[in-house]
């Protein structure tokens, strides 16, 4: 396999038990040390369920009932209450234990790179803020963040609840419509990352993924003053006339590409798409192939999404893909 998005596709991880952030590592402390605690009670209570099943009884009384010795009866209470003690110490301690832990992670910091996630029905709108609009990045479906630094994410959506979730860096936190939620990480492992929507929203619910790409800062630079640019401008004749395509067909409805007249909102923006490693919020990787298919009939790949079929002539969809691809 040599195509270098399927390359890179090999290696996108995807566990809550495999943290690469501080905050991951947190929340897997937590969850392993409840899991062992609560594993060893469990073991305890159904040893002592399967003991006491086997257990050699008296017989009973003259009135059928079970009859037990003052001591007995004492050292039952004992038991009872000692063990009603020391569930709740491990509660108490637990809750403690859980509130340092969501403290921690409520804990902003005062100064971090800031980026803009809007939920749609089923893709994720990617902004970069800077204070300077024109310097401001869109894109879709891949947050590149630089390793080591904390980053904030804004949460908002534009139709219903969706939920941000990447499980190797951060819990969940819901994305509202009409509300603004926010929450943050600090990669501390270069890598690629999967995210997914944690809230069912719809039938393509599934297919509304996302990638965190974690890179050390000059690299992350490097990709944000590329986001910058205008789309490219092609030179090749075939990628002219696939620009033609584009502007004249419907896409430039849906689509912005940046520096040309499409300046479409309904859908992502294109102007890099073909640095992008995935297609449709994670549904197919970003090959000619599976780009050439989703354009032609988007419902065969995602039923329902907004993107209607664009019965494009060979000709013209050899074109459109080769201006595609020069969008890097
Ligand atoms: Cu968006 Cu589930």
């Amino acid at each position: 396999m040599s195509n270098p998005v399927l390359l890179a596709l090999q290696n996108v991880r995807h566990s809550a038990t495999a943290p690469a952030s501080p905050e991951a590592h947190a929340i897997a402390h937590l969850f392993w040390w409840m899991l062992a605690v609560g594993g060893a009670i469990w073991l305890l209570v159904a040893a002592t369920a399967i003991r006491s099943a086997f257990a050699r009884r008296g017989a009973p009384g003259d009135d059928g009932l079970m009859r037990v010795s003052a001591e007995t009866h004492t050292r039952l209470q004992r038991v009872v209450i000692g063990a009603t003690v020391v569930t709740g110490v491990i509660l108490m301690s637990f809750i403690v234990f859980d509130f340092s832990v969501g403290r921690a992670l409520a804990a902003f910091p005062a100064q971090s790179l800031t980026v803009d996630v809007t939920g749609h029905q089923w893709w994720w709108q990617i902004e970069y803020e800077d204070p300077n609009p024109s310097l401001s990045v869109t894109t879709a479906n891949e947050i590149h963040v630089p390793v080591g630094e904390p980053v904030q994410f804004k949460l908002a959506s534009h139709d219903v609840i969706h939920s941000f979730w990447v499980p190797n860096m951060n819990g969940k936190r819901d994305l509202i419509p009409g509300y603004r939620s926010s929450i943050w990480f600090r990669a501390d492992t270069p890598g690629v990352y999967r995210g997914q929507c944690a809230e069912f929203c719809g039938l393509q619910h599934a297919h509304m993924a996302f990638l965190v790409v974690a890179q050390p800062r000059a690299e992350f630079t490097r990709w944000l003053l590329q986001q910058r640019t205008s789309g490219a401008t092609p030179v090749d004749s075939l990628a002219v006339a696939g620009q033609q395509v584009f502007m004249s067909g419907s896409c430039a409805l849906c689509h912005t590409i940046g520096g040309t007249p499409a300046h479409g909102t309904v859908g992502p923006d294109l102007t890099h798409l073909a640095s992008r490693l995935e297609l449709a919020a994670g549904t197919a990787p970003n090959t000619r192939g599976y780009l050439g298919g989703w354009i032609l009939n988007p419902q065969s790949m995602k039923p329902r999404t907004l993107m209607p079929p664009n019965p494009l002539q060979p000709r013209q969809l050899q074109a459109l893909l080769a201006y595609l691809e020069t969008l890097k």
